[in-house]
């Protein structure tokens, strides 16, 4: 693809679109929508992780003045599709995970829906569970593909005579915790029906894939369900994909007909509801020369999934396209677990799978006696490792240089727990990171002429937090060639023409060149000065380049860590990251994507991990009270910088994706700084100070 978008617009810095309304409160979340006289709907859970239900006891919940329904396996109306067994509430008596959805009581008020939910007795006969993961079980198995359609093993070379040969070898197994997507804003759904159209002002990460599941399994034509969400209060991937929470607002508005019904997920029940980042296991072999050169790599990953329904974290991905190694193997296995449906979380696959990796990196260059920076720079691949296929372009090297002279990496000390100050034990480590340029397949733009050099351009795609209202304009106004304040722009709709989701870091990528598209199409049809009422639609195009080229962004990320000599505590110094992620459409929106990412890096690292009770088969701190995530003090100076990147041939823009790529890598680094302040080596997320002491 060539450049065609003379950036005017693109690289500048235009102020969020939606901040003068999210800041004064006015901006419309899905709980805020204004709907005429509202019922509210509390979801009763399962407190067993598995077995029958045998009984479930509504009639205390009935008598209770304002509740208007109350819906269980007994009464609830049978779906068109339980294929997606996450989705298919209320179908079954099985109890598959703790914390399933086993009624679901709609009252006047959330406060009653809320107290009639605990009147509900359910009665289960309980199963005995299992959801211990772990990589010695006799039952893993080999999904047919991991997320994202990626082989589930790949293998090059001999990984065994590669090890042999090789003067150092490291062979150790790393771990990541569980950890659940936590956005401030809940998962919310109104949902009211309106003469058989089914209406649903949902927080989610794309209108139209959530139109598609619900009318899938509530058996409707898409047509008849109309999906708004003008802005989200986040989302990491939990509101990717459509959740049970939807699918029961549904069906308990139409147990109330004319009455619209209102669902916020309470902090405890996204806990189990609405997807996590699944724990993984990741055994890594590498064998290196003296130089520090890589003759084989490998990683075998054992994540979990849920026994009803299937995903398969892409963990050993990255390790595919990082670093040139003649022998290599990836291998994935999963555990299927009486447990809650694992899902997407901010980086799923490239984020846990780059930790154990880049640490053995770490580890390895140690043995060797090669500087960690320079023992990658070595390894750079030519070419992408297993495919052959030339990079789009490759920038890990530049990254890694730029961090290391604005980090002040030259006057490193390799020895470790050689610097102490006033108590504190100081290292410094890096790590690197990666993320593809995808492209997801199905938009559609329509540009019109509103006046002399004005235009409205309507794509359903979505903000969650992200800026696309604003991004997603500065790509319009320099395919139209117009001013930022000449574009108006509309997304977060069903009404408006098809998007996909916004996930994978593919939004730009995907809406961009589609919004290109139809800005040409425009120009085609009606030459350089369209007259008002002028329209054109516009699909996504394809990019035959994205199957010449390999297409990642790549990252460098550098932290100093402080533990503490008596009580082991942690502390994360300072974080720098400098990456390669194409053009940058705004600077300060993607300056606070890097950040974002890196400070959520620095929590999963840390902070976060869901501690499961196995007796229960549950996350026992299931509250922002005891799921301790990075806050103000936990955070120091966190800096992202970018190099230059042209980029021709991912899209029109030049663009790479900024979303994802900032989480990835940041717990290596923080684990390798560790290992240098102290010399204690921690390959178990999260660093904890009972490691260090
Ligand atoms: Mo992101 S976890 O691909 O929504």
């Amino acid at each position: 693809m060539t450049d065609l978008l003379r950036p005017r617009v693109l690289g500048r810095s235009p102020r969020r679109v939606d901040g003068p309304a999210k800041v004064t409160g006015t901006a419309r979340y899905a709980g805020d929508q204004h709907v005429v006289d509202p019922a509210h709907l509390h979801l009763v859970q399962a407190e067993v992780a598995r077995g029958v239900l045998t009984e479930v006891e509504v009639g205390a919940a009935r008598a209770l003045d304002g509740v208007l329904a109350v819906l269980t396996p007994d009464n609830a109306p049978r779906l068109a599709s339980a294929r997606d067994a996450e989705l298919a509430a209320l179908q079954s008596h099985d109890v598959a995970f703790r914390g399933q959805v086993v009624a679901a009581v709609v009252a006047r008020t959330r406060e009653i829906a809320r107290e009639a939910a605990a009147l509900v007795r359910v009665r289960i006969d309980p199963r005995p569970h299992d959801v211990h993961l772990s990589a010695d079980r006799d039952d893993l198995y080999a999904p047919e593909k991991v997320n994202g359609g990626a082989d589930t093993d790949t293998s090059r070379g001999d990984l065994g005579t590669g090890l042999a040969h090789s003067p150092f070898t490291l062979d150790q197994t790393y771990t990541t915790a569980w950890y659940n997507n936590n956005p401030m804003e809940p998962h919310t759904t109104t949902a009211l029906w309106l003469d058989g159209d089914l209406v649903l002002y949902d927080s989610t990460q794309g209108v139209h894939t959530t139109r598609q599941a619900t009318a899938k399994v509530l058996g409707l034509d898409p047509r008849r369900v109309h999906v708004i969400s003008p802005h989200v209060g986040g989302g990491f991937g939990a509101k990717g994909t459509a959740h049970v929470h939807a699918i029961v607002a549904a069906m308990a508005a139409r147990a109330v007909p004319g009455t619209p019904v209102k669902l916020a997920l309470t902090r405890q029940q996204m806990f189990s509801l609405v997807g996590y980042r699944t724990p993984t296991v990741q055994r890594v072999r590498m064998g290196c020369d003296a130089d520090g050169r890589l003759a084989a790599v490998a990683l075998d990953a054992v994540s979990q999934t849920s026994r009803v329904k299937e995903f398969a974290e892409q963990t050993a991905r990255p390790t595919r396209m990082m670093y040139a190694a003649p022998n290599r193997r990836t291998t994935h296995r999963l555990a299927a677990l009486d447990v809650p449906v694992p899902s997407w979380m901010r980086a799923p696959g490239e984020c846990p799978g780059m930790f154990g990796p880049e640490v053995a990196v770490d580890e390895l260059a140690a043995a060797c006696g090669v500087d960690p920076v320079e023992f990658r720079v070595r390894n750079e691949p030519d070419v992408d490792p297993e495919t052959g296929k030339p990079f789009s372009s490759r920038n890990l090297v530049a990254c890694l240089r730029e961090g290391a002279r604005r980090f002040g990496w030259e006057h490193r000390d390799p020895t470790p727990r050689a610097r102490e100050e006033a108590g504190w034990l100081v290292g410094t480590g890096v790590a690197a990171s990666t993320y593809p340029v995808s492209r997801t397949p199905g938009s559609v733009a329509a540009i019109r002429c509103t006046g002399p050099g004005r235009y409205l351009v309507r794509i359903g795609a979505a903000d969650l937090g992200t800026g696309t209202w604003t991004s997603l304009a500065q790509v319009a106004a320099d395919a139209l060639g117009v001013d930022f304040g000449d574009v108006e722009l509309r997304i977060g709709d069903t009404a408006l023409p098809e998007a996909s989701v916004a996930g994978g870091s593919s939004g730009i990528t995907s809406w961009g060149s589609t919004v290109v598209a139809a800005a040409e199409a425009l120009r085609e049809r009606f030459g350089d000065d369209p007259a008002a009422g002028d329209e054109v639609r516009a699909g996504m195009p394809d990019n035959p380049a994205a199957g010449r080229y390999a297409m990642h962004a790549f990252g460098a990320q550098f932290a100093e860590v402080r533990v503490h000599v008596d009580t082991g505590e942690v502390r994360v110094a300072r974080l720098l990251g400098v990456f390669a992620v194409g053009r940058v459409v705004n600077p300060r929106l993607a300056r606070s994507q890097l950040v974002g990412g890196m400070t959520m890096g620095l929590s999963m690292a840390l902070h976060e991990h869901s501690v499961v009770d196995e007796r229960f088969g549950h996350v026992v701190n299931h509250d922002f009270a005891e799921y301790h995530i990075a806050t103000n003090a936990d955070v120091p100076r966190v800096e992202a910088h970018w190099v230059e990147e042209h980029d021709p041939h991912t899209n029109p823009m030049g663009t790479k994706g900024v979303g994802e790529i900032g989480i990835v890598g940041t717990a290596a680094a923080i684990a390798n700084a560790a290992h240098h302040a102290t010399g204690v080596r921690v390959r178990d997320l999260p660093i904890t100070l009972d490691h260090f002491l």
